[in-house]
């Protein structure tokens, strides 16, 4: 797992790239995998919500425009230069969206204070993930729901297919897109890294929360897993 420090450095080189990069290399399929991850935290109904490892806050503006004008939404994240970008986007588009600074690994919320907390792409990056898994079951108030999107382990035909995209043609492609190949090297091997759609199940629930679901989509090359405390 990389450390901290260095997952900040490298976000912040890539920041300006960063959801151009996204779109290209998924070939458009990530817009549908966050409505999936919207339309599950609709049906939960919360009244307070925050997307953690918010980037450029791509969820955080979803989730506005899908839940009631009356719902709390905050985003954090640990790099600034991402979240200048999501800053000066909510202002242009004149969106009630608050993005603040916060590490995964203590964030600044209370004890259960949140009725549901969303992560897309952010539990992979995590320099300690016990830690983290237990940081968000910590600010979950009971009842309350984590979402977390994020890469899983490709199963069958397709698992071959996506090693070779991820491991050679994204670094390239993104590299040459936002200048870090570095940064793209660093995906592959840290979805190799990250357990399967049940490895996460169980690590979820060794962090305290009670129920735990998932739906994989593209043949397990992602997960949203559901966990409610
Ligand atoms: C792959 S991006 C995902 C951004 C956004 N959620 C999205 O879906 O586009 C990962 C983000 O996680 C943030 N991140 C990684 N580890 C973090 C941590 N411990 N605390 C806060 N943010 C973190 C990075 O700064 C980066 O902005």
């Amino acid at each position: 797992m990389a450390t901290g420090n260095a997952v900040k450095q490298m976000f912040s080189g890539i920041a300006s790239r960063y959801d151009l990069a996204n779109r290209l290399l998924s070939f458009g399929l990530c817009v549908g995998w966050r409505n999936r991850l919207i339309d599950a935290v609709k049906k939960r109904k919360p009244r307070r919500v925050v997307d953690l490892a918010t980037g450029s806050g791509d969820v955080a503006f979803a989730l506005r425009k899908a839940l009631p004008a009356d719902t709390t939404i905050m985003g954090y994240d640990f790099c600034e230069p991402m979240l200048a970008i999501a800053r000066v986007r909510a202002e242009k588009e004149k969106v009630a969206l608050t993005f603040q600074t916060g590490d995964c690994m203590h964030l600044p919320l209370a004890d259960e204070s949140v009725e549901g907390v969303t992560i897309a792409y952010g539990v992979r990056n995590f320099e300690d993930r016990e830690k983290g898994l237990r940081e968000l079951h910590r600010i979950t108030q009971h009842g309350g729901t984590v979402f977390i999107l994020e890469f899983s382990q490709p199963q069958g035909w397709f698992a071959p297919l996506h090693w070779i995209h991820v491991r050679c043609i994204s670094p390239v492609l993104a590299g040459l897109l936002t200048g870090d190949f570095g940064a793209y090297r660093y995906l592959g091997t840290s979805i190799a890294g990250f357990p399967n759609a049940e490895g996460l199940v169980q690590e979820l629930k060794k962090a305290g929360f009670s129920e735990v679901s998932y739906e994989s989509m593209l043949f397990g090359t992602v997960a949203l897993h559901q966990a409610k405390k």
